[in-house]
């Protein structure tokens, strides 16, 4: 109870904080960087191209492990001429909040999930679809593939250039009291889901009542009871300590939506042709050093869920898989859905 009251506190602070962080981040990075632009035309290019990242997970995420990692590779392989500052857990607002300072130029870099860039590119969208993928191989294989580097290129029009996509594993649904055992369980439970139509979606198909709340704000939404319940990989139920107040974790597995490495085109556009291939580089080198990040960090996490006295369900995939089936159809209606969803059934598994 004591941990649980404290690291609520934490986490409540920690929100109230982030709001008012957010005001003084955006005068604190973003103004600053305003500023540097123009100085930069008036004297020249500086001698150190700073960037700024910002994203919605703690420093021990593995997706933010991954970052820092590109990071250190950045400076490496411009001999110190890019440097890249990484902004983490919402000090920069919520992901759709870091996406609007994306589009204006405000900020150079931002990671979030495949899933909130659906409303900027619909192609974005069948990642977000239900067990899309056979396994990690065929996954990782898609999204280092043809198809993964159509959809990074697609946020593009929107001032939102991919650069990468990193491992966010495979999400399932955790509840505060009621266990999930077959898709029936779901039924009229209001499940929090990301700011996604295809989330949403997917989790009526299922029989749920989807709720869309920024992250930051999940673990008091489940303690205050505003939902019943959510769904995500391990490492993040784990990170922002969910299992506090879910008690059951249910891991039938849906989707494996990534999270994708995002730049300002107003940012890519300014950076010389050498600067936009230090950065291509040593965001792709991190991409394998981040999955291995995530394959220790996934289990370690389930391991400290259960811990913490939550029981761990591995369900029938079946009943799910069957009962997301019309939506799938649905979705295939449209022609541009059916040509990606075909493509990525056709590519083969990698490694
Ligand atoms: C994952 C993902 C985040 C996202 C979160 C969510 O943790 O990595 O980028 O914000 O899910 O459900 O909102």
């Amino acid at each position: 109870m004591r941990t649980r009251a404290r690291s609520s506190q934490a986490i409540q602070r920690g929100r109230v904080g982030g709001h008012v962080l957010l005001l003084l981040g955006v005068m604190l990075v973003v103004l600053p960087s305003l500023t540097a632009c123009s100085k930069e035309k008036a004297v020249g290019a500086p001698k150190t191209r700073e960037l700024r990242l910002a994203h919605n997970a703690t420093t021990t995420h593995p997706v933010h492990k991954g970052m820092a990692d590109m990071a250190q590779r950045l400076e490496r392989i411009s001999g110190g001429a890019m440097k890249l500052t990484i902004y983490p857990s919402e000090q920069l607002g919520t992901e759709r909040e870091v996406l609007e300072l994306l589009q204006l130029g405000s900020l150079d870099m931002g990671k979030v999930s495949a899933a909130k860039m659906e409303s900027f590119a619909p192609s974005y969208e069948v990642l977000s679809l239900p067990y899309v993928f056979r396994d990690d191989a065929h996954c990782w294989a898609v999204l280092k593939g043809d198809v993964g580097k159509e959809i990074l290129a697609a946020g593009e029009e929107n001032s939102l250039r991919g650069v990468c996509f990193y491992d966010a594993g495979k999400r399932s649904f955790y509840t505060i009291d009621k266990p999930i055992r077959t898709p029936d369980d779901l039924q009229g439970l209001k499940i929090r889901v990301q700011e996604s139509p295809t989330a949403m979606a997917l989790v009526e198909a299922l029989g749920g009542a989807p709720t869309p709340i920024p992250w930051g704000e999940l673990y008091t939404a489940l303690q205050q009871g505003v939902v019943d319940g959510a769904e995500n990989n391990s490492p993040s139920v784990s990170d922002y300590k969910h299992y506090e107040v879910a008690k059951f974790y249910t891991l039938n597995e849906h989707t494996a939506v990534p999270d994708v490495l995002i730049i300002s085109t107003h940012t890519w556009e300014k950076l010389t042709e050498q600067e936009q291939a230090w950065l291509q580089q040593a965001a792709d080198e991190s991409v394998d050093v981040q999955r291995g990040f995530w394959k220790e960090s996934s289990d370690a996490a389930l391991a400290q869920i259960r811990a913490a006295g939550v029981e761990i369900i591995e369900p029938n995939r079946q009943p799910f898989m069957d009962k997301v089936r019309p939506l799938l159809e649905r979705y295939r209606s449209d022609p541009q859905v059916a040509d990606l969803l075909d493509r990525i059934e056709a590519v083969e598994s990698s490694d």
